[in-house]
């Protein structure tokens, strides 16, 4: 949702395949594993749990490499023994939204609803009030919130039974340790210097917990939006390079673990102003492959999200000039220029957030992406996109929630977010922006 960056940071080789070996973070063991027990020179077989051993960097220091290049295996025929799993990887069958209908997260409903009450001008208020029935993704942004997903799909399932239609659950899984490494102001509440991976192993435990429940609701995650992104681009930060090993070992963890539970997962790929530059492209793809290959090809994870809370079009009917110099100054090129790379069997099916899309020409530098002013809720979730690549158009951040605080003494204060393209006196992070719904509102393309 992120950082613009041109800039490119050296690879590392790709890691030799060892026969009868597995490779770094691939799985060596566990209950009814048939596979290599042995790792790799510079990784240890790790006991994750009694189902799943884990091929894991020797040591806990940066030095050893991480994956970064395509896998020379990566058929997707490598099978899963994780808990509940069937043991054999079958890619998700044709897009999961088709035929689904979207449950409407209560919680943004509720901060609709809330919003309503505060807009005096009732042709106003009554365009705001249907925000509440467009399908926005709910995102588990604290550990604290993760047994409310709970209570979601019981009601889910409820529904579901009652209405005789399926349902599906929209989350994102958000919540590494050293969050954000490239920004300040969606730092979370994990740190990897205080058993943050440990402590998100345990977020990743609760969400599988309460999903194993209810295994006749359909979950589709976005995974983790900038992580990746930051790993291809922002290395030079030196919380970002210090986070790659943990941001790695996570989001696979996640993806197993999520996989054996029947989740439909998008990882995010940031959007056409951060990944789509031309020298980004081939280091987004090798490193996509690369994890999901080394993850096993995990059978949830279904393709990429992008664009995740950032304001890019679609489909522009004219570049924006701030996108002057890369050819893919959309949403559509990005993915159609980042597709033909993803390897290994990586499954190349996209969503796109449209939700706070509608007006284009509105930043002064493509690298804006705090509280834009003059924002317009974007085109409405539908499988109808133009193109075989994307599943869905969808809406991922809640329209009204704020990117970050623009006040200057709060430790998540952001520079972005005092920017002149930045709408002020904006509260802090994931925090209702009352003046930012409001423009959204008024500025909605097409008009609610
Ligand atoms: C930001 C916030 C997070 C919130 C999300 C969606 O990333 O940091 O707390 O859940 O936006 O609004």
């Amino acid at each position: 949702m992120k950082i613009t960056s041109t800039g490119l940071l050296a690879l590392s080789s790709l890691l030799p395949l060892a026969l009868g070996q597995s490779q770094l973070y691939g799985q060596c063991g566990g209950i009814g594993w048939s596979g290599a027990t042995t790792c790799v020179s510079g990784a240890t077989c790790t006991v994750v749990n009694a189902y799943y051993s884990q091929c894991l960097p020797s040591s806990a220091s940066s030095s050893t490499p991480p994956p970064t290049s395509t896998s020379s295996t990566g058929t997707g025929t490598t099978t899963s023994s994780a808990p509940g799993s069937t043991g054999t990887t079958t890619p998700v069958a044709g897009n999961p939204f088709e035929g689904y209908e979207i449950y409407l997260s209560p919680y943004y409903a509720n901060e609709v609803a809330n919003a309503v009450t505060q807009i005096s001008d009732p042709t106003t208020a009554a365009a705001a009030a249907t925000v509440a029935n467009i399908p926005t993704f709910i995102w588990l942004d604290q550990v604290a919130k993760v047994p409310s997903l709970g209570t979601y799909l019981a009601d889910a399932s409820s529904k579901q039974q009652s209405e005789g239609k399926n349902y599906l659950v929209q989350i994102v899984v958000y919540d590494l340790p050293d969050r954000d490494c490239a920004a300040l102001a969606s730092n979370g509440e994990f740190s990897i210097a205080d058993n943050g991976e440990a402590d998100y192993h345990n977020y990743i435990d609760q969400i599988v917990a309460q999903i194993k429940q209810y295994p006749d609701v359909r979950v589709v995650a976005v995974i983790e939006p900038d992580s990746l992104a930051n790993l291809v681009t922002n290395l030079s930060v030196p919380k970002c390079a210090n986070a790659q090993t943990t941001y790695l070992e996570c989001v696979t963890y996640a993806m197993q673990q999520l996989s054996a539970v029947g989740v439909i997962m998008y990882l995010d790929a940031g959007h056409a102003g951060w990944l789509g530059w031309p020298a980004n492209l081939s280091p987004a793809a090798q490193l996509f492959t690369s994890l999901y290959s080394n993850a096993g090809s995990p059978s949830g994870v279904r393709g990429l999200a992008t664009n995740v809370a950032n304001y890019n079009a679609l489909v522009a009917t004219t570049p924006d000039p701030i996108t002057q110099g890369d050819p893919n100054y959309d949403e559509m090129l990005y993915i159609e220029a980042l597709a033909p790379m993803l390897g290994s069997g990586f499954p190349a099916h996209f969503i796109v957030d449209q939700g706070r899309s509608g007006v284009q020409d509105i930043r002064q530098q493509w690298g804006d992406w705090c509280n834009v002013l003059g924002a317009g809720f974007g085109t409405r979730p539908t499988t109808n996109t133009g193109s075989s690549l994307i599943d869905s158009i969808v809406w991922v951040k809640p329209g009204g929630e704020c990117d970050g605080t623009s006040n200057t003494s709060s430790p998540r204060y952001d520079a972005h977010c005092g920017l002149p393209d930045a709408t002020p006196n904006a509260p802090e992070a994931g925090t209702w922006f009352q003046a930012y719904f409001e423009t959204l509102v008024e500025k909605a393309n097409p008009p609610l």
